[in-house]
């Protein structure tokens, strides 16, 4: 039986998922002879043939879209597993498609940061201008389009990105011209990192596997210069204004021992015992984890934020923070 988890035929087989599911176009190329030498390949990276699960799908991902039942079973085949075990990690990541893709795959942040800062808009000009909703994709084949949660990109919000390549600091225009330019087969070039593809051509790379025909064009394609503006910012008006980190409970240990607030002080007859013996336990960790640990279980560690804030508190008022739906960071009501 051959069918895609999602599909009623497939949520027989995985007994996981009832979402509709199209079926595979009729026209869909099959997974070629080759694929064969290359699932080998991937699963000679790992101790076991299972691990290799992950860059297998984006490998069936390469060749024909998405992940279709074919897939499912060519996978399955390969590693010696169900179709439902395969059916369940398909079903599970949302980087493994269940209907066929656009060309290109474009994924707007929706979420906090991107969309107070305009990231729900970009969603909803796109979605216009294409005429589709999330996760699906424009009649001419040329975008899926699809919500996406944090892209780890917030300093350069909202961000897009095409095929997971950034495109950051977007606005409603920015967006529109970016898309109607992939429509039109342009590749405008990503604000940083390599080169924009195409989604079949990062499922191949994501499998592990380069899409460059020599080495030359391989190095050509990685890394595009970047400014790093938006992440250095804060760096830069530290330095301008002479503002420097305290010693962080974890880095790396310095030549001279130090405590949270900087040098340990020698043992004096200010000193508790209890300061005494975390100094101690300090000065002694060997490793990141026991001076991170150490640091924080010392006597002189800061207390956490919320707790300053509540044993200040006269008992009268809900502490900053503590109210449902508020971040702690506003302004505290005066007395
Ligand atoms: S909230 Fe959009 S990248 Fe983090």
């Amino acid at each position: 039986m051959s069918a895609l988890p999602g599909s009623a035929e497939g949520t027989a087989v995985t007994g996981l998922d009832s979402s509709p599911v199209d079926p595979a176009p009729a026209d869909l190329d099959p997974i070629p002879a080759r694929a064969v030498a290359e699932a080998r390949e991937i699963i000679a990276r790992y101790p076991q043939p299972r691990s290799a699960l992950l860059p297998m799908l984006h490998l069936v991902q390469s060749y024909q879209g998405y992940v279709t039942p074919e897939g499912v079973r060519f996978c399955a085949d390969q590693l010696g597993l169900t179709m439902a075990e395969v059916g369940a990690v398909a079903t599970f990541y949302t980087m493994y498609k269940r209907r066929p893709t656009g060309r290109h795959l474009v994924s707007v942040c929706t979420n906090t940061l991107c969309a107070v800062l305009g990231g729900q808009r970009i969603f909803d000009a796109l979605a216009d201008d294409l005429g589709v909703h999330h996760d699906e994709t424009a009649a001419d084949g040329s975008i899926t389009l699809e919500h996406a949660e944090c892209l780890a990109a917030c300093d350069y919000a909202p961000v897009v990105t095409v095929d997971y390549e950034f495109y950051d600091q977007q606005d409603v225009e920015s967006a529109r011209e970016l898309v109607a330019a992939l429509r039109r087969g342009e590749k405008p070039s990503p604000t940083r990192g390599a080169p924009l593809t195409d989604f079949r051509g990062i499922s191949r790379q994501l499998a592990g596997f380069s899409q460059h025909a020599d080495a030359a064009a391989a190095d050509a394609a990685v890394d595009a210069d970047d400014e790093l503006g938006p992440t250095l910012v804060g760096l830069r008006l530290a330095a301008q204004r002479g503002e420097s980190a305290p010693f962080l409970p974890g880095a790396d240990k310095p030549t001279e021992p130090v405590g949270p607030f900087g040098a340990v002080r020698p043992a004096g007859p200010g000193q508790t015992t209890e300061q005494k013996a975390a100094d101690t336990a300090q000065a002694a960790a060997g490793t990141p984890a026991e001076r991170s640990g150490a640091a924080q279980a010392h006597p002189d560690a800061p207390e956490p934020a919320g707790r300053a804030l509540a044993d200040k508190d006269d008992g009268t008022e809900t502490p900053a923070g503590s109210e449902p739906g508020t971040s702690g960071q506003g302004p505290r009501k005066k007395g």
